[in-house]
């Protein structure tokens, strides 16, 4: 058919319009599904020879056509020619022109419809996994990073924050670890949508199966799914794996981002709490002076287009009727930009992450402000018997006073009868965030018993 012609031009008196096919060709995009349409094109006719309606030497002509194909694609040496609407119809046109008569036979008992939808099946059951794989690097560099601050006595700190004013102290490998959990739940909704994608659709036809003795579960097994459908109609017209999936990436994307706002914050001057290594830093083009995280700052920016993507398929979605509808074709530019746009933005955060240098010093002037004690203050009132509400008051007002200038927040704390003197140890530098005792909290204790933890989660997360 590369004299122009469609694979659909029995039906039609006239060719299609130029517009016709630039506006409906999916090629452009889809072209990337080749090897997965080439593995289903495999099974396929191996299906067909296994009941009969091919012979078994039709099937070996096909299968070198096949692996023809298979070899010209690797190579980037596969002619498309105008006619190839879809990277189904070009392996089709091109196998039919190397194997003959045989090759004719191909599409016998398939549709675009279930075929079109096995490809990308099986292209997210190839490609969530080394997304997967990034997400775990990701992991290991704030592991790494979390372990060299420490958990000990010497141990890294810095203010956490809430409503992005100084709360309480931190270490700074519980903050880092933060966000390795985050990313350990992205993971088992990763797989989870990985189990639930695994059934092929193929054998379903354009809507309704077939009136050959095609065998479904052969060519699901044949393929490596795990399961194989149990509604044509619902089948090619499910893209809820896509949304999944979308959403899945959606929710990576956003603990990126808020990660990467924070590496914006500390790497200003205003907090100073960690330098971007030059390989992962930006410079403006006309202030000599700047270096920028701009990484970090499109980890923040390009969220917007990965969680456009899943409120566009969703939208795409919303109208359609049983079964297939040429609206689906638009699932693929969406989830091939998501899995493109994250999986890049975890490299780049990870390799940024694992080179940055932190500034302990500004980190522990910062969490040493003394206000930061003013909770400890008033548990240590607590625990000598006052209502915490009445504790809260008397720091509180000791806090006020002390900004209002009316002396050091120690000084106050020593002159408060009662606190006094046993209570202005709170105060000093570095004790606050030894305090943090309890299970899950931000203190050394606690934190590497949490690493501990997150290790054991790791052998999981980690898993092939
Ligand atoms: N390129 C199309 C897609 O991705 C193939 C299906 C076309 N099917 C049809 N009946 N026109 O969905």
């Amino acid at each position: 058919m590369s004299d122009g012609k469609t694979l659909w031009h029995g039906r039609f008196a006239s060719g299609p319009a130029e517009e016709l096919m630039a506006y409906t060709a999916s090629l452009p995009f889809d072209r990337r599904l080749w090897r997965e349409d080439i593995a289903c094109s495999k099974s396929h006719v191996r299906g067909l020879a296994r009941v009969g309606i091919i012979s078994n030497a039709e099937c070996d002509t096909i299968l070198s056509a096949l692996e023809q194909v298979e070899s010209e694609m690797a190579a980037d040496a596969f002619v498309f020619v105008d006619s190839d609407e879809d990277i189904h119809t070009a392996v089709e046109r091109r196998v039919t022109e190397i194997a003959g008569p045989a090759g004719a036979k191909l599409h016998t008992g398939r549709s675009r419809n279930d075929q079109s939808v096995t490809g990308l099946r099986l292209w997210c059951k190839r490609v969530v996994p080394e997304i997967i794989a990034r997400v775990v690097s990701l992991q290991e560099a704030l592991i790494t990073r979390a372990k060299e601050a420490g958990a000990g006595d010497d141990a890294v700190y810095l203010p956490g924050y809430t409503h992005v004013q100084r709360a309480q102290p931190v270490l700074l490998a519980h903050h880092l670890l933060a966000h390795c959990w985050a990313f350990g739940r992205d993971i088992e909704r990763l797989r989870d949508a990985s189990r639930r994608l695994d059934v092929s659709p193929l054998g379903a036809g354009a809507l309704a199966g077939s009136s050959l003795p095609l065998d479904p579960e052969f060519t699901a097994a044949d393929l490596g799914f795990q399961r194989v459908f149990d509604n044509s109609l619902d089948v090619v017209s499910d893209r809820d794996f896509v949304a999944e999936i979308l959403f899945a990436l959606s929710l990576v994307a956003v603990h990126l981002s808020r990660m990467g706002e924070e590496w914006v914050l500390w790497t200003s001057d205003e907090f100073g709490f960690a330098v971007l290594d030059d390989a992962y830093a930006t410079g403006s083009s006309m202030l000599p002076q700047k270096k920028n995280a701009d990484i970090a700052e499109l980890a923040r920016g390009k969220t917007g287009r990965v969680v456009g993507s899943l409120t566009g398929l969703l939208v795409v979605l919303k109208g359609l009727p049983l079964s297939y509808n040429r609206d689906l074709q638009e699932d693929k530019e969406p989830l091939f930009d998501a899995v493109d746009q994250v999986s890049l933005a975890l490299s780049a955060l990870t390799g940024m992450i694992a080179t940055a240098r932190f500034a302990p010093d500004r980190m522990r002037a910062a969490a040493d402000a003394p206000t930061m004690a003013a909770t400890d203050l008033a548990e240590f009132l607590v625990q000598k018997g006052t209502p915490f509400r009445e504790a809260h008051a008397i720091v509180g007002s000791l806090v006020r006073r002390s900004l209002a200038g009316e002396g050091s927040l120690a000084e106050l704390v020593r002159a408060e009868p009662a606190l006094g003197e046993e209570a202005t140890a709170l105060v000093a530098p570095g004790v606050g965030v030894r305090r943090r005792t309890t299970r899950g909290g931000a203190g050394p204790q606690p934190v590497a018993e949490q690493m501990a933890r997150l290790e054991a989660a790791m052998k999981v997360w980690a898993q092939k």
